[in-house]
C-alpha cells in the first residue's frame, strides 16, 4: 500500500499513535508527560490544509505563511524538535508558560502538560498567525490558552513571572524582557543563533547569568521585529554566499570571490570526523575570524565548492582568503576523516589554523554536550572572556569540557 493510499484509509488516531511511537524510538520523546501530550493534541487540526502524512511526519515542518520572496516566515515546527524542546522545558502540572512565536498546536501540547491549573500564552508578532492559531485552539478544545498580537522582544508582562519561557523563532539575543519576566526557579528554552547556527538551549539561571542544562540542534525561521539579527550576508556569485555576525571580522565579498577563483588547497587532519552539530559548534565559536560559508547545489555539482557548505559551514575569512571544514573516508577507521579546503594567498595560514582547531576537538572535546553555554545579561565588558561572542543583550560565552 502507498502512503498516499494510507492516508485515505487510516484515522489520524493511527497516524498520531505511530508518530508518538517513532518519536520515541528515536528518544526525542523521553518522558510519560510529553508521550501523553504528544498523543492527545490532534496535530492534523493544527494544519488542515495538509496531507496526513506530512502533519504525522517527524521532520517535516508544514508551511503556513510566506513573504514577498517566498521564504517561509511561519511554519508548524517539526514534531521531532517540538517534542526535544518540551523535554528540555521539562514542564510540570500547574506551570505558567509563555510561548513566543505561536502556530497553536506547541501550544495546545504545553496546555496539556501543565494542566486546567496551568496557564498557557502563546505570542506572536503577526495578526494572521495568531488569528489562525485562535482559531484552531478554539477548534480543536484549547481554549483555555491566551492568545497575544505583540512583538516577542518584549515578552509579555501581564503575565509574569513564567515558569517556563519557551521560544519557538530563532533568536540572535536574549533581550532582558525575557531574564526579568522568568521566574527565580523558571527555564527559558531558546533557539539562540550563534555565529551562525541555531541550538535550542535551555536555560536555568545562575546568579544573573544564565547557564545552559542542554543544547540541541535547533532550525527555526527568524525572529521579525526589533529582535531581528543584523547578520552581514554577502552573494559572492550565483549559488555562493558568505554571512557573519562578527563585526570584527574582514568583509570584502569582491576578493573572497576572486579568491574562490585561485588555486583550490586541501589540507588533511588526521582527525576523526564525527558528531557533526557538536563539531560545528566548537569550531564557529572557536574560529578566530568566522563566517558561514553557504553553496548551492549546482555550486557544489560544479566542484567549486564542497558539500559540506550545501547547509553552511563554518569558515575562516581574512581579507582575501578562506578556508572551510571538508571531509573524506577514512579507510583504515571505517569513518571519516576531517579536512580543509583553503583558497587565496593566505589560505595556508588560515587552514593551518583550522586544522588545529580540528585536531584539538577531535582529542579533547569530541562527544555529546561537551559545550556549557552562558549568557551574561548587560554590555560587553572591553576583555570579553574567551570563546565569547557580544550580543546586543549581553555576551554568550562557551566552555568546553
Ligand atoms: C516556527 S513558527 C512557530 C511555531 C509554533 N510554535 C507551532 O506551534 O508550531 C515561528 C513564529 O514566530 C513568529 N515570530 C517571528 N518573530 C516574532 C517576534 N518578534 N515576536 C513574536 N513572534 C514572532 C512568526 O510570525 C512565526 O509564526
Amino acid at each position: 500500500m502507498t502512503s498516499n493510499d494510507d492516508s485515505t484509509v487510516r484515522e489520524p488516531a493511527v497516524w498520531r499513535a505511530d508518530m508518538v511511537r517513532a518519536l520515541r524510538d528515536q528518544d526525542a520523546i523521553v518522558s510519560e508527560r510529553v508521550s501523553a501530550a504528544f498523543a492527545s493534541v490532534p496535530r492534523h487540526r493544527f494544519a488542515p490544509d495538509a496531507p496526513l502524512e506530512v502533519a504525522y511526519d517527524l521532520h517535516r515542518t508544514v508551511p503556513v505563511k510566506k513573504d514577498e520572496h517566498g521564504q517561509d516566515i511561519s511554519v508548524m515546527s517539526a514534531a521531532h524538535l517540538q517534542a526535544v524542546m518540551l523535554e528540555q522545558a521539562d514542564i510540570a502540572p500547574g506551570m505558567k508558560v509563555l510561548e513566543i512565536g505561536s502556530g497553536g498546536y506547541n501550544a495546545a501540547l504545553i496546555q496539556e502538560l501543565v494542566g486546567n491549573e496551568g496557564m498557557v500564552t502563546t505570542v506572536d508578532i503577526d495578526r494572521d498567525i495568531v488569528d489562525r492559531a485562535r482559531q484552531c485552539l478554539d477548534h480543536a478544545g484549547y481554549d483555555l490558552v491566551k492568545t497575544v498580537l505583540s512583538d516577542g522582544e518584549a515578552g509579555v508582562p501581564g503575565g509574569a513571572p513564567y515558569d517556563r519561557i519557551i521560544v519557538t523563532v530563532a533568536a540572535w539575543d536574549i533581550p532582558p524582557s525575557w531574564i526579568s519576566q522568568l521566574g527565580e526557579a523558571g527555564r527559558l528554552v531558546v533557539p539562540l543563533t550563534v555565529r551562525g547556527t541555531t541550538r535550542s538551549i535551555a536555560f536555568d539561571r545562575d546568579g544573573e547569568d544564565l547557564v545552559s542544562r542542554s543544547y540541541r540542534l535547533a532550525r527555526f525561521v527568524p525572529m521579525q521585529g526589533e529582535g531581528a539579527s543584523k547578520e552581514r550576508k554577502a552573494l559572492l556569485r550565483e549559488g555562493v554566499a558568505v554571512q557573519t555576525d562578527d563585526a570584527r571580522v574582514p568583509f570584502h565579498a569582491k576578493a573572497l570571490n576572486s579568491a574562490l577563483d585561485t588555486a583550490r588547497r586541501e589540507f588533511w587532519s588526521g582527525a576523526a570526523y564525527d558528531l557533526p552539530d557538536e563539531l560545528e559548534l566548537y569550531l564557529s565559536l572557536n574560529l578566530s575570524s568566522p563566517a558561514r560559508l553557504h553553496a548551492s547545489k549546482d555550486v557544489v555539482d560544479s566542484g567549486l565548492v564542497e558539500a559540506s557548505a550545501l547547509l553552511g559551514v563554518p569558515a575562516l575569512i581574512s581579507e582575501d582568503s578562506i578556508a572551510y571544514r571538508t571531509r573524506r573516508e577514512n579507510e583504515d577507521t571505517g569513518g571519516f576523516e576531517s579536512g580543509v579546503v583553503a583558497h587565496g594567498p593566505q589560505g595556508e595560514a588560515l587552514a593551518d589554523e583550522y586544522l588545529k582547531l580540528l585536531r584539538c576537538w577531535a582529542q579533547n572535546h569530541r562527544r555529546r554536550g561537551a559545550a556549557t553555554i552562558r549568557f551574561l545579561p548587560g554590555p560587553a565588558s572591553s576583555s570579553l572572556p574567551e570563546n565569547s561572542v557580544p550580543k546586543r543583550h549581553g555576551v554568550v560565552a562557551v566552555s568546553w569540557h
